[in-house]
């Protein structure tokens, strides 16, 4: 279960770098909010710009069971597009962990694993809810507030995630992942990787992409493939 202790901090290089450094403080389920993030951090070490009245937290889970990161990604994956159907946003996953609406991003999850006296997931979420302009990300970026035209408090759209994470802890690995491939827009695509195209037929319990290339199968981890990869996206 997550969210029994939420801190709210008014500023905050990044909440993930945050919980990381403190993380003798925190117990498993522990949330942190920042207002605003100095240093937001995405995947592969880019920046993650964080505006204000948009969401940014973090929470730990202490790795007792050995899971895969996958799990972690599948759960917060389908906890989000949850919450935004709340809000009446369709949202789908474009793999591993971007959250977009049709091809833009509406939310960006940083999952990491820290091993440190104990095994740890410090899980990093950013939602844009009342961003309406993105600068030079416009043509790639949406937020709640542009998808519906309404606007909400950062704190509603956080409950909504506890509540909606907390229901998912009772569903099967089976119902997880048949809801995560529903939601994934890159089943069936074309992707390119070292200059090769290949298609998308399936991703396995391990979050390990199958792939198809001139009937022969492969297999490639979440970690070889990047963004750029994606070809013919719609
Ligand atoms: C990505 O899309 O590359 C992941 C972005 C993750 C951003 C969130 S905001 C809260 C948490 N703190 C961070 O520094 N990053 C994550």
């Amino acid at each position: 279960m997550i969210g029994n202790k939420v801190c709210f901090f008014k500023s905050l290089d990044s909440t993930n770098s945050f919980m990381k450094e403190h993380l003798s403080n925190y117990s498993d389920g522990d949330m942190i909010c920042a207002n605003v993030q100095t240093k937001g951090r995405g995947r592969r070490n880019n920046n993650w710009i964080s505006r204000k009245g948009d969401l940014h937290f973090s929470f730990i889970i202490n790795n007792k069971e050995k899971i895969y990161s996958f799990n972690v990604i599948r759960m917060v994956s389908n906890a989000v597009c949850n919450v935004l159907l709340n809000y009446g946003v369709d949202a789908n996953i474009k793999y591993p962990n971007d959250i977009v609406v049709g091809n833009k991003k509406i939310t960006g999850i940083l999952i990491e694993r820290v091993i440190k006296d104990d095994d740890y997931f410090v899980v990093g979420i950013g939602i844009n809810v009342i961003t309406k302009d993105f600068d030079d990300l416009n043509f790639k970026a949406t937020s709640i507030l542009l998808e519906t035209g309404d606007t909400y408090d950062y704190r509603d759209v956080l409950m909504s995630f506890i509540n909606e994470y907390n229901k998912l802890l009772e569903c099967s690995d089976i119902d997880l992942h048949k809801n995560f491939l529903k939601r994934s827009v890159v089943l069936g695509k074309t992707i390119i990787i070292e200059n090769k195209e290949y298609e998308v037929t399936d991703i396995n319990y391990q979050g390990l992409l199958m792939l198809e290339r001139n009937g022969e199968k492969t297999v490639k981890q979440m970690n070889e493939v990047t963004l750029k990869d994606y070809y013919n996206e719609s």
